[in-house]
Parts: C-alpha cells; structure tokens; sequence
C-alpha cells in the first residue's frame, strides 16, 4: 500500500497566518502540522509516500522535509496541484504514482490519535472498495457526514444544514486502484471542488465501502479554533504519558 498526503490548498481560512506560508507548515503545539500525517503513514508501516502540495510556497516542504530522513524515510515524492480544485482533484494528480497500488490517503491538516496500522493490515487482506474512519462530533456541519442504517454506511453528505447523524467523515481513506478511474468521472461541487465526498459515496452505491470508527481524538487544523486545538490535544497527550 502506498501512502498520499494531500497538503494543497490555500488555507484561506486561516489568513493572515498563511499570507506568507502554506498552512501545513504552521505549528501544532511543537512540530509543523505536516509531521503529523508523516507520522501517521510511517507508523502504519507505509514508507512509500507522495506529498501533494501547491501555491507559493510548495518549496518550502522540500526544504524542511528533504528526503524525509527524519521519519526513516529513504525518500519522500512531490506532486504539484495548481490551484485548489479540491482533494479529490488532488489525489486524481498522483495517479501515475500509485500504479495500481491500493492507497492509504490523509488530509494534512487532519490529526489523529489512533493508529492506523490495523485498518491497514486489514484492508491489505482483500485490498479492494473503500474504507473510512468515523468520529462522532458536536458538530457535524463542518464536515462530511456519514449516515449509517446497521452495519453499513448509506451514504455521505458535505457539509450539511441539517447533518443525519453527528459522525464525521474524518479525514483518512483507503481505497483501491479504482478510484482513480471515480474521480475521472466527478463534476465540480457547488464551491468549484472535485469533492472527496462524492468519492465516497461512489463507493457506497457500490457496496463497497466499509467504515470503523476512531476510537481516539481527532481533529482538523483549518480554522484558528481547531488549530488552537489540535495544539492542546497534542500537548495534552504528551503530558499524560
Ligand atoms: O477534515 C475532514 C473533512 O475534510 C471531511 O469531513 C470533509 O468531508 C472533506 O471535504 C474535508 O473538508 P474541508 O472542507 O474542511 O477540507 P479543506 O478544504 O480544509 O481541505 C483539507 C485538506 O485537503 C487541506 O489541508 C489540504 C487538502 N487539499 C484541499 C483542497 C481544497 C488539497 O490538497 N487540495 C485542495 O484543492
């Protein structure tokens, strides 16, 4: 299984802090938001990584990270999205990458305290469909929203006024070789993205979708409340062990 970390976008929310740097360089409590999702993929065991990343200051992620000797990486690879079309148009550009490889995604302003490492090896068994990681939240508009009936997961809503359920869509996905050929397929969303949403729920009309719930805490990093948080939910965990 390869691993893909999706770090473009503009980070507009978090102006005047990403005015003259790329978001995933920001601190959450004391490493570069990016080290997280690094760690996460090499922690699982995945050590074959592409980091997508864009804007002005793409640079800079080669020259903090270089070859990724920091994580026991031999060698970390680079793809370029132009503009922020969304995180589906994002991984669509890492296609000759991955071959046909199952893939372990993660958004690179999202932390987790789980590990991924049996989820992985689990998927790794039939390696085919999709697989998503749920976490119940206060609240849901933020996020994808997962609607479960049973065992199984009927489909997924982005950001809506009147959520289903609270369990958000967190940001890691598994998926097969097939999705590269799903997002050939998808049309802009209404704010102008290929959504990652309609991925997942191209998955779900399948019957090939699986989810887990995280167990952990997790959270994204895109807006000052949920950067101030991250930072607190690291630094907290670092205290009590
Ligand atoms: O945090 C989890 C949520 O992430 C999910 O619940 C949603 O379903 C999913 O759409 C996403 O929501 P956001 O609207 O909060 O995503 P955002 O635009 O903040 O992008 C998240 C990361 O994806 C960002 O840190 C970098 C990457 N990204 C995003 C865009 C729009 C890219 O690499 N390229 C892009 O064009």
């Amino acid at each position: 299984m390869k691993g893909i970390i999706l770090a473009g976008g503009l980070g507009s929310r978090l102006q005047p802090l990403t005015l003259i740097t790329n978001k995933h360089l920001l601190p959450v409590y004391n490493k570069p938001m990016i080290y997280y999702p690094i760690e996460k993929l090499v922690e699982a065991g995945i050590d074959d990584i592409v980091l997508v990343t864009g804007g002005s200051y793409a640079g800079d992620f080669l020259r903090l990270l270089g070859n990724g000797r920091e994580f026991n990486l031999s060698h970390i690879n680079y793809v370029y999205q132009k503009g922020e079309g969304g995180i589906a148009e994002a991984l669509g550009l890492c296609e000759h990458y991955a071959k046909n490889d199952s893939i372990a995604v993660i958004l690179g302003d999202n932390i987790f305290e789980d590990s991924i490492k049996n989820a992985v090896a689990e998927y790794a068994k039939t390696n085919t469909g999709g697989k998503i990681f749920l976490k119940e939240v206060h609240d849901p508009q933020r996020f994808g929203v997962a609607e479960l009936k049973g065992e199984k997961v009927v489909g997924i809503e982005e950001k809506p006024k009147t959520p289903k359920s609270n369990y958000a869509v967190t940001g890691i996905y598994i998926y097969d070789a097939e999705v590269f050929d799903v997002i050939k397929t998808l049309k802009p969303s209404g704010r102008g993205e290929l959504e990652i949403t309609d991925v997942n729920n191209h998955y779900i009309r399948k019957n090939a979708m699986k989810y887990e719930f995280m167990k952990g805490w997790w959270t994204d990093a895109g807006t000052f409340e949920s950067l101030f948080h991250a930072s607190e939910l690291v630094a907290n965990s670092l205290n009590n062990k």
